[in-house]
């Protein structure tokens, strides 16, 4: 395959993650194949379900990152290769439970596979890809892999019923807010990205240092993720924009706009969020109150704080073409529309 060899950083007229697409071409083809390979079972409800969702692509933003991660560690062995899928089935799984628990519309352009096959299905099917991650991860006998993706998994769980638990609080801190997101969305970045260097057998400074970058681009992710939510289109996103506030999930745009709020802005924000009480409108309103208390663009800005410490988090690795790349991931994660 050629065209790895072609790409290089300095080419400034394709997007960091087309390049890092471009680069690490050959990796994930072999990731995909493991993917294909394990969602296979006699019972045939699941290859049929896991294959709506898969198949619909996604980013795979995860596995990318753990190619990528171990090619910049000088690794590009099946070891490397199955954790990353593993990480993607954890993802994938997690997706599956989330769209029951959101009650969604939209993801990755298609009906939610629960929508289709029903919530049993969903949350089952989800549960097969849990696990096959595990046997995945068994399979390269890391314990260390093991152990920091286990421990992102029940991370994850906390975090998402962490979330369950605040729905509807209009009162939710900042600080609630940001240890939500750390651990529903930052852990399994982080996660993807550590296990690279852990597989790879690099020294304990590059391990922290790429646990960092994970950290911290998972954490700018999800608050532009969040932001699109109020700000986004769903034709780019391929998932339903406004889906946050309809189920009164308060993330950081509206804790901002409801903290400079004046009274009969606090009262709607009460109605809509507290009591649920949604009508015609509401969502354009809210819209408007967010832009006006300037809280996407202060999101947007916390989000490439974020970006700029995961660059930074690179520096203790030598100047080449993955390094390069992987830093310019932080800018298009703040960037992106979809
Ligand atoms: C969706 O993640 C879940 C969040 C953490 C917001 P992605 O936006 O990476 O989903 P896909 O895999 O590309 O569909
Ligand atoms: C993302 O949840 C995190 C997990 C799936 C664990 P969200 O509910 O915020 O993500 P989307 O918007 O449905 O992709
Ligand atoms: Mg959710
Ligand atoms: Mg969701």
């Amino acid at each position: 395959m050629n065209a790895p060899a072609k790409i290089s950083s300095k080419d400034k007229t394709i997007s960091p993650a087309e390049r890092l697409w471009a680069m690490a071409a050959e990796p994930m083809a072999a990731v995909d194949t493991i993917i294909l390979d394990r969602m296979q079972s006699p019972v045939g409800l699941i290859p049929n379900l896991a294959q709506h969702l898969v198949g619909a692509g996604g980013k795979r933003l995860r596995p990318l990152l753990t190619v990528s991660c171990a090619q910049l560690c000088g690794d590009d062995g099946q070891n490397a290769h199955k954790l990353a899928a593993a990480v993607e089935f954890i993802h994938s799984a997690t997706l599956l439970h989330d769209d029951v628990v959101d009650e969604s519309a939209l993801r990755r352009g298609k009906k939610p596979a629960n929508l289709i096959w029903g919530n049993s299905a969903s949350i089952l099917v989800g549960d097969f890809l849990f696990a096959r991650a595990f046997n995945l991860m068994v399979e390269t006998g890391n314990m260390d892999a093991l152990g920091i993706l286990s421990n992102a998994s029940s991370v994850i769980a906390e975090g998402e019923v962490q979330q369950l638990a605040a729905l509807r609080d209009i009162l939710m801190t900042e600080e609630a807010y940001m240890q939500v997101i750390r651990a529903k969305t930052a852990a399994l970045f982080a996660a993807a990205t550590e296990v690279a260097p852990v597989i790879a057998g690099r020294p304990e400074a590059e391990r922290v240092a790429l646990r960092d970058y994970g950290l911290k681009l998972g954490l700018a992710f999800q608050l532009v993720d969040d932001a699109l939510d109020y700000g986004g289109f769903e034709s780019a996103l391929g998932k339903s924009v406004g889906d946050d506030f309809r189920e009164g999930k308060v993330t950081l745009p509206v804790i901002r706009a409801y903290h400079s709020a004046n009274d009969t802005d606090k009262a709607f924000w009460k109605r809509v969020i507290v009591d649920h009480d949604q009508r015609d409108l509401d969502f354009e309103k809210a819209v408007s109150l967010i832009r006006k208390a300037g809280a996407l663009d202060s999101t947007f800005d916390m989000a490439r704080e974020f970006a700029a410490d995961a660059r930074d988090a690179l520096s203790i690795f030598p100047d080449n073409e993955w390094r390069n790349t992987l830093q310019d991931l932080a800018d298009y994660v703040v960037e992106r529309i979809s």
